[in-house]
């Protein structure tokens, strides 16, 4: 490609990055280590939070913070500031840590990486859990590594430091932490990108959990060697290293670890996943009860194959004549006397729990109506189920039944006396039949 082309597409890809917004520079801290032996002859970490800046732009390029130490980021074939694209300033975490290769040195196979490096790791995660990044940032030296224990001999930075570096391996993921339901099969997203052609990477997914720990899946790219299943090989091939569960159980819970070596580096990022059941929530009556005054009935709100455990069941009666009107209009009014039954544990894990009261039919209680309102983790809004009492004065009942007995002595009069009417046409006729036979 010669210099020409080149500019353009530089000037093409400015232009198009320049079009969404792109964060400059962040402040970040970078976690300084003091690695010594205490007296007992252990090695000992003591980090130390210090002042620092991320900025991208080209070498030599001024510290937008002069008081601060300065990483500054220069082109390469990967983007961090894209992984970023979109996000406000104020959502992300950064930090910058030290990071030790272990005496390791292998020359790095990127283009105009002949010497030693040293290695710091950038992780930017969105405060809200949309994603995490890990960044590797190259920083070249003209001093090898000094031995295994390199940990124990930190090249010092000054306070005012500009270190240039390049991004050298790129990890993301955008499902940090992970909401499921039983029975699904959701995508633990991981991608990654390295900053030469065929590189040497494995990549391996593991879960833990409560102090176990496995391997679900191991890939390398130099022998294609593939142990497991739920990430594409193909997909691979392009740095998508998602995978995806087969069937969620409650056991599924736990951490999943996507990781990513190519020698010297080694990344992983942790997933947290949970499963989150939402309730099924039903009254044992119907929308309208019609209980007699003085009766009592026993109301019942069940709330079904729900994970986790905690929930929330509340009754309320309001009156419904005033959920119409927007001004003035009572809020409905918490019942107090509920019961519980204990939490149900259920086959699948999952947990049932009902809250009931004794109704007791009064004529000041007739159109009210009752609702029994579910809260959990799983759901934005409560689920709500309600029905509307109408109580019967026993009064009323005995004016129907008087009204049904002059009813029916009605009907009994009129049956009488339309089998009289009948018996008294039939002898006339019987009378004519015989004087006809007299003929
Ligand atoms: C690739 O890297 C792994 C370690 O990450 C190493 O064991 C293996 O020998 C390497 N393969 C080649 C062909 O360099």
């Amino acid at each position: 490609m010669g210099v020409f082309q080149k500019v353009v597409i530089y000037f093409y890809v400015i232009g198009v990055v320049r079009s969404v917004q792109q964060i400059p520079w962040l402040s970040c801290q970078f976690t300084d280590e003091h690695v010594s032996n205490n007296s007992e002859g252990h090695i000992e970490t003591q980090l130390i939070p210090r002042e620092a800046m991320v900025q991208f732009g080209l070498k030599g390029d001024a510290p937008v913070n002069p008081h601060a130490i300065t990483f500054l980021i220069t082109v390469s074939k990967l983007d961090l500031q894209r992984s970023i694209e979109g996000v406000e300033v104020e959502e992300l975490e950064c930090e910058v840590r030290r990071y030790s290769t272990e005496g390791i040195h292998v020359r790095w196979p990127a283009l105009g990486a002949e010497g030693y490096n040293r290695w710091y790791t950038c992780i930017l995660r969105h405060r809200k859990d949309k994603f995490s990044v890990t960044a590797f940032l190259r920083h070249p030296s003209d001093q090898p590594p000094p031995g295994q224990q390199d940990y124990r001999s930190w090249p010092p930075i000054a306070d005012r430091e500009v270190l240039t570096t390049t991004v050298a391996m790129l990890l993301k993921t955008e499902t940090p932490s992970v909401k499921v339901r039983l029975r699904s099969q959701p995508k633990l997203h991981c991608q990654f990108s390295i900053d030469h052609r065929g590189p040497n990477v494995t990549v391996e997914w593991h879960w833990q959990s409560r102090g176990e720990r496995r391997m679900l899946f191991r890939y390398n790219s130099r022998s294609g060697e593939i142990h497991g299943s739920g990430v594409g090989k193909k997909a691979l091939a392009g740095g998508d290293a998602s995978y995806t569960l087969p069937f969620t159980k409650m056991s599924s819970e736990g951490s999943y670890i996507c990781s990513l070596t190519v020698n010297p580096l080694f990344a992983n990022m942790e997933l947290n996943l949970h499963v989150e059941e939402p309730p099924r929530v039903s009254l044992n009556v119907g929308p309208t009860l019609v209980l007699e005054e003085g009766k009592e009935q026993k109301v019942v709100c069940t709330a079904e194959n729900y994970y986790p455990l905690d929930v929330e069941i509340l009754w309320h009666e309001q009156n419904p004549a005033a959920s119409g009107q927007r001004v003035g209009a009572p809020l409905p009014q918490e019942l107090k006397n509920i019961l519980f039954s204990s939490h149900k544990h259920n086959q699948d894990q999952t947990y049932s729990l009902s809250a009931f009261f004794y109704l007791k039919a009064s004529l000041t209680l007739s159109g009210k109506q009752f609702s029994c309102s579910v809260s959990h983790p799983s759901l934005r809004m409560p689920i709500k189920k309600s029905f509307i009492l109408q109580v019967e004065e026993p009064s009323s009942l005995m004016f129907n039944l008087a009204v049904g007995l002059v009813l029916i002595s009605l009907s009994g009069v009129l049956i009488i006396l339309l089998l009289y009417l009948n018996s008294a046409r039939r002898p006339s006729k019987i009378v004519r039949n015989h004087t006809e036979s007299q003929w």
